[in-house]
C-alpha cells in the first residue's frame, strides 16, 4: 500500500502511512500561473493499492483531492482509497429555505466517482460511525470524540461532559462512557451562520470542570456562547475539544474564552491539534 498526503494533510498522511507501515508516496502539488492546480504522481503506483489523504476545507483543496484520484486510476494503481478527514461543505446537508443547493450531497456525487472506498472523521451529516450511506452514497465515518475524551481523561479532576446541541449527543454519550463521567446536552438555535443562541441544560455544572466536546468549530460562535453560559452557572473550568479545527475567524477569539481548546489533526492547526486521528484511519484501512 502506498500513502499519498495532500496539501492540507502533510503531516497526517505521513502519520497515517507510518501507522500502517505503508510506503509514503511523493507527488509535486503545485499551481499553474493562473493558480489552477497542478498534480504529477512521482512514486509508480501501477498495480499498487493507493491512499490519498486530504482534508477540504476550501475549493482548492477539493480540486485537488478529485485531480488526484482520478490520476491514480490513470496510472494504473489497483486499488484507491479517498481518506478525507474533513470533508467541506457537510454542513449544508439539508435545504432550509427553498431554492438552496444541497451541497453536501451533491459534492459527494462529484467524489464518489473517482475512489474505490471513502473514508471520513466525524463527517458532518453523519451521526455515528461505521459504512453508512447518505443520498445512496456509501462512505465510512470514524468517530474521533473517544480519543479527544481519553486526551482529557486525566487532565480534568471534576469532569462533566456537555454537547452543545442534541445533534451530537450519541458521540458525546460515547466519550462520556471513555472518561466515566455524567453527561448532557444544551439547547442550540441557529439564529445565522455566525450567531446562536444557546440555552440551559439540567446537569448543574457548579465547581465542576465543564468539557464541552463538539464536531467541528467554525466561527466560534457556538463554543463561546455555550462557555459563557457554563461559566455564569458556576463552572470551575470550561475546556473545549472538536475534531475540526475549521476556526474561520481565528483561534484567539475562542481561546480567550476557555481554559483549554484542544481539536484534532483533521486540518492541521499546530499545537492545538494535540490529538491525531492517524492510529484511528490506519485502523480502518486495515480492515
Ligand atoms: C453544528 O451543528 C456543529 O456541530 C457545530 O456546533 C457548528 O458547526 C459550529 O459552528 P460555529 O463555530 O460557527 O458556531
Amino acid at each position: 500500500m502506498i500513502v499519498f498526503s495532500g496539501s492540507s494533510c502533510q503531516n497526517l498522511g505521513r502519520k497515517v502511512a507510518e501507522s500502517i507501515g505503508a510506503r509514503l508516496g511523493e507527488a509535486k502539488i503545485d499551481r499553474f500561473p493562473d493558480d489552477e492546480v497542478y498534480i504529477r504522481v512521482l512514486t509508480p503506483v501501477k498495480g499498487e493499492e493507493c491512499v490519498f489523504v486530504q482534508s477540504t476545507l476550501g475549493n482548492d483543496n477539493l480540486v485537488e483531492l478529485l485531480l488526484f484520484l482520478d490520476l491514480l486510476r490513470d496510472l494504473g494503481a489497483s486499488r484507491v482509497h479517498a481518506v478525507v478527514p474533513y470533508l467541506g461543505y457537510a454542513r449544508q446537508d439539508k435545504i432550509f429555505n427553498e431554492g438552496e443547493a444541497l451541497s453536501a450531497k451533491t459534492v459527494l456525487k462529484i467524489l464518489h466517482e473517482f475512489p474505490d472506498t471513502l473514508t471520513t472523521v466525524n463527517c458532518h451529516f453523519l451521526d455515528k460511525e461505521g459504512t453508512l450511506e447518505f443520498h445512496g452514497i456509501e462512505l465510512t465515518n470514524i468517530d474521533a470524540f473517544p480519543l479527544i475524551a481519553g486526551y482529557f481523561k486525566d487532565r480534568l479532576k471534576k469532569p462533566v461532559l456537555i454537547a452543545p446541541d442534541k445533534g451530537s449527543l450519541h458521540y458525546a454519550r460515547h466519550a462520556a462512557e471513555v472518561i466515566g463521567c455524567e453527561f448532557d446536552h444544551m439547547q442550540k438555535t441557529r439564529l445565522s451562520s455566525e450567531e446562536v443562541k444557546i440555552e440551559t441544560k439540567k446537569l448543574s455544572v457548579k465547581g465542576k470542570d465543564a468539557l464541552i466536546l463538539d464536531d467541528m468549530i467554525s466561527t466560534g460562535g457556538t463554543i463561546i456562547e455555550a462557555a459563557k453560559l457554563l461559566k455564569s452557572q458556576g463552572a470551575a473550568s470550561v475546556n473545549v475539544g472538536c475534531v475540526h479545527g475549521v476556526f474561520s475567524h481565528g483561534i484567539d477569539r475562542i481561546k480567550s474564552g476557555v481554559d483549554t481548546l484542544v481539536c484534532t489533526d483533521t486540518l492541521d492547526r499546530g499545537e492545538i491539534s494535540a490529538v491525531s486521528v492517524a492510529g484511528l484511519i490506519a485502523k480502518s484501512l486495515k480492515r
